[in-house]
């Protein structure tokens, strides 16, 4: 069994900030998910380097934009490593094998015949490396309000009008295709509404891929990005994707010009394409652009990865926008996780240490069992359909419950006591804690890998968490008689 998914490889003209840590770490929590279901889960990131962007920004600074490129790459993934993202593949569009893959899907369009030469005069917007359709010279562009510029060319064009039916054919056929619902409605009317062909090569660009013709074309960026999906898994019989993971913003390119591009080549299509929505900073779109980016390493500092990762996934209904604050941060660290889910972990394993010498007891509660059946449940079904914070609603229920048994059975009390059914019922309220906390760990994990970790050492559970196997979790699996770990906070 196979998984493949993808994150956007992004522009180097930035640095990872809040937004695209969102996405990655999404994709991160995915991979994990379907690992934990026994998949062969890989997962693809990179860069996006080539373009006039890129070409003007190491000018600026006294380097070639091969050099400025390395430098700006090596930083993404150097925080991707210190954020404990596991992907697999990191694709470089300035690596020669992905040149490769470029030219070999272009030539495949063109012994298919649908690429031809023609000639371009219009608007076009360097920053978003866009044509602007019907845009006059002087106006800006729609999406990034930049000037457009004019340019004329002589373009390599790619046939995409000959898809209006089939890409319509296929939103109808799947409506998975595109998630969520009203991103699909979006691309289906913007289909509807008549495609242009599209051309695929520039002359006015040196920084980008030669085009196997004649003359000085490079590959039109979007062309050459979206292939990567395709480099990351090149001879490995791993194509087509399971899942793009994207923003919004790019559900065009996604949705419409890529299936093209793979319809005309022939070649299979991803099944899936989930666009998230955007982290919102005071209102705006957090961008580099704009000016109102948060970066990860302060808020590392003080919530750690995992409670950043928290607030992503559950503040943020997936698929939607929301707002980053940093009061809204602190509010749900504090309530959720520190007096939430860590209280109730050290609480239990502190209580297990002094009234059961460290060992953990037998028999668990039947009704948080039966609660705990349902959460399992409903957390697998969240996750299939990249339902995070519903997921974490659902774990954090199950928690609420054990806390509240834990009152209603005041461990405490049971142990002042001593009588032979005080002494069961003791038993029997830590050990329903500690197997909700083990469950809680094992769901949580995709979500917050190094918490949940701790939680599973203190458990006393020595295999790795990463290896259980969430397809076959099922209450009341906790091997009684241990002995916890050390407790921490
Ligand atoms: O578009 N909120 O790269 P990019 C949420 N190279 N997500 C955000 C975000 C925000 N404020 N800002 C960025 C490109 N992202 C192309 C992609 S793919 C073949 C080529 C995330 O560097 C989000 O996933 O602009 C978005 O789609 C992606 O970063 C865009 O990154
Ligand atoms: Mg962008």
């Amino acid at each position: 069994m196979k998984y493949y998914l993808t994150t956007p490889i992004y522009y180097v003209n930035s640095t990872p900030h809040l937004g695209h840590i969102y996405a990655t770490s999404a994709a991160d929590t995915i991979r994990r998910f379907r690992r934990m279901q026994g998949y062969e889960a890989i997962l693809t990131t990179g860069t996006d380097e080539h373009g006039q962007n890129v070409e003007r920004a190491a000018k600026a600074v006294g380097k070639t934009a091969q050099q400025f490129a390395d430098v700006v790459t090596a930083e993404w993934r150097r925080q991707w490593d210190a954020l404990g993202i596991q992907y697999d593949r990191f694709v470089r569009t300035s690596d020669p094998v992905h040149h490769e893959t470029v030219r070999w899907l272009f030539e495949r369009c063109r012994e298919r015949g649908y690429i031809y030469k023609g000639s371009y005069t219009g608007q076009y917007c360097f920053n978003c490396e866009l044509y602007v359709n019907d845009a006059q010279p002087g106006d800006p562009c729609p999406d990034c309000k930049r000037p457009t510029e004019t340019v004329t060319e002589e373009n390599y064009f790619f046939k995409l009008s000959a898809f209006q039916d089939q890409l319509l054919e296929l939103y109808e056929r799947d409506p998975d295709f595109i998630r969520p619902e009203t991103r699909r409605n979006e691309v289906a009317s913007f289909v509807k509404s008549g495609l242009q062909d599209l051309s695929i090569t520039r002359t006015s660009i040196q920084w980008g891929i030669p085009v196997p013709v004649e003359g000085k074309h490079v590959f039109y960026v979007w062309f050459d990005a979206l292939t990567a999906y395709i480099t990351g898994v090149k001879n490995e019989d791993r194509w087509p994707a399971d899942l793009h993971l994207i923003g919004k913003e790019i559900v065009r390119f996604h949705a419409v010009y890529w299936p093209a591009f793979l319809l005309a080549a022939g070649l299979p299509l991803p099944k899936r394409i989930f666009a998230h929505g955007w982290i919102l900073f005071e209102q705006d779109k957090m961008s580099k652009s704009r000016g109102n980016v948060v970066r990860a390493e302060p808020i590392q500092k003080v919530v750690g990865i995992d409670g950043m990762r928290y607030f992503l996934f559950r503040e943020i209904v997936f698929g939607q926008d929301g707002s980053f604050s940093y009061d809204a941060l602190v509010g749900r660290y504090n309530s959720d996780l520190a007096n939430g889910l860590g209280n109730l972990s050290s609480r239990t394993l502190t209580m297990i240490g002094k009234y059961c010498q460290g060992i953990l007891p037998g028999t668990f509660d039947a009704g948080i069992g039966n609660l705990a059946a349902q959460v399992i449940e409903q957390t697998v079904q969240c996750y299939e359909k990249l339902e995070f914070s519903k997921a974490l609603e659902a774990m954090w229920s199950l928690q609420a419950a054990v806390d509240k048994f834990i009152v209603e059975n005041k461990p405490w009390e049971l142990a002042e006591k001593g009588d032979p059914e005080s002494r069961a019922r003791l038993d029997r309220t830590l050990a329903t804690a500690a197997e909700a906390l083990r469950v809680v760990a094992v769901l949580l994990h995709p979500m917050l890998p190094d918490s949940t970790a701790k939680i599973w050492r203190q458990l006393g559970q020595v295999s790795p968490l990463e290896g259980e196997r969430i397809d076959q979790l099922v209450w009341g699996g906790l091997a009684t008689g241990q002995r916890i770990g050390k407790t921490e906070a």
